[in-house]
């Protein structure tokens, strides 16, 4: 089936679609993206996940003009004409097309988006069974509360997370555990939850934002505190928060088995509270 895309305010066939080698997303990894998504043909949270998009615009100085306009409309659109269930929709945004210089002030271009879906099965078997991680140094840059495109510290950790047969990389930055390279982290120590603070060190996700309001709303003590490499070792539970993947249990980190080496019984809890978000 061919695949239907959005490239900047047009719905067109994937073929259709073409990058400029001078486009600064390409080059510079100048840009910023989206990752939203959906559940039984339904998008979860598409308003927050614009928010941030218009957020990292402003941070990078992208003008994004008109392009949220109907960018909701188009999305959905996308996702129909598709025939996603169960999946993603990707939304990128790069500043545009310029002879190569690093500056963008005399750019006059129009920042150039894509967006595309893909169907994927529900991670159900990592959920319900739980992950092993890796501790990786976070090389990250210093304005990971920015969704841009330069994700190489992102891409080598999780690379060698995947090299030594774990799913995730925990990012730290000295001792303090920032995230992992597309999720967010949590630990339980004596029934209260820890997650790093939202500052420039991590992505504030939408997932974890979620996960913060369910504790509230069932009396789960939650503080958003730094927490360090030795915290996160002698945690009762741990869990990744992200998009699609949802809430999804950590077993063991490298050596280290994280309390019973098994979803905890808090983790569990919130993972049916927030299955019933997204049903
Ligand atoms: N990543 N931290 C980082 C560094 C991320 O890249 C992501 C999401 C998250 C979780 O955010 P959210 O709950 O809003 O998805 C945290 C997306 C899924 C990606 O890059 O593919």
């Amino acid at each position: 089936m061919v695949q239907t895309v959005l490239f900047n305010n047009e719905i067109v066939s994937r073929k259709e679609v073409k990058i400029d080698l001078e486009d600064r997303g390409y080059q510079f990894g100048d840009g910023i993206y989206e990752v939203i998504g959906v559940y039984n043909t339904k998008t979860f949270k598409m308003a927050e996940h614009l928010k941030r998009l218009e957020r990292s615009a402003k941070e990078l100085r992208i003008t994004l003009g008109n392009i949220l306009e109907g960018l909701e409309a188009n999305l959905e659109k996308l996702i129909a004409l598709n025939g996603i269930n169960d999946g993603i929709v990707y939304v990128q945004v790069s500043r545009g097309v310029a002879p190569r210089a690093h500056q963008f002030s005399q750019l006059e271009a129009l920042p150039v988006v894509i967006a595309y879906t893909r169907e994927m099965e529900r991670p159900i078997e990592i959920q319900e069974k739980g992950v092993n991680c890796l501790l990786t140094e976070d090389i990250r840059w210093l304005r990971c509360d920015v969704k841009t495109l330069n994700l190489l510290g992102s891409v080598l950790a999780k690379q060698k997370a995947i090299d030594n047969s774990c799913y995730e990389s925990i990012l730290h930055r000295e001792n303090v555990v920032t995230e992992g390279t597309a999720t967010n982290v949590f630990i339980i120590k004596n029934q209260i939850v820890y997650t790093h603070p939202a500052d420039n060190f991590i992505l504030n996700g939408i997932t974890r934002s979620t996960v913060i309001d369910l504790c509230k709303e069932e009396g789960i003590k939650v503080v958003e505190e730094k927490f360090d490499k030795q915290q996160l070792l002698q945690a009762d539970e741990g869990f990744l928060t992200g998009t699609f993947i949802d809430i999804v249990p950590i077993n063991k980190i490298e050596e280290t088995v994280l309390g019973k080496g098994e979803p905890g019984r808090i983790t569990e809890y919130l993972q049916r509270k927030f299955n019933r978000l997204i049903n």
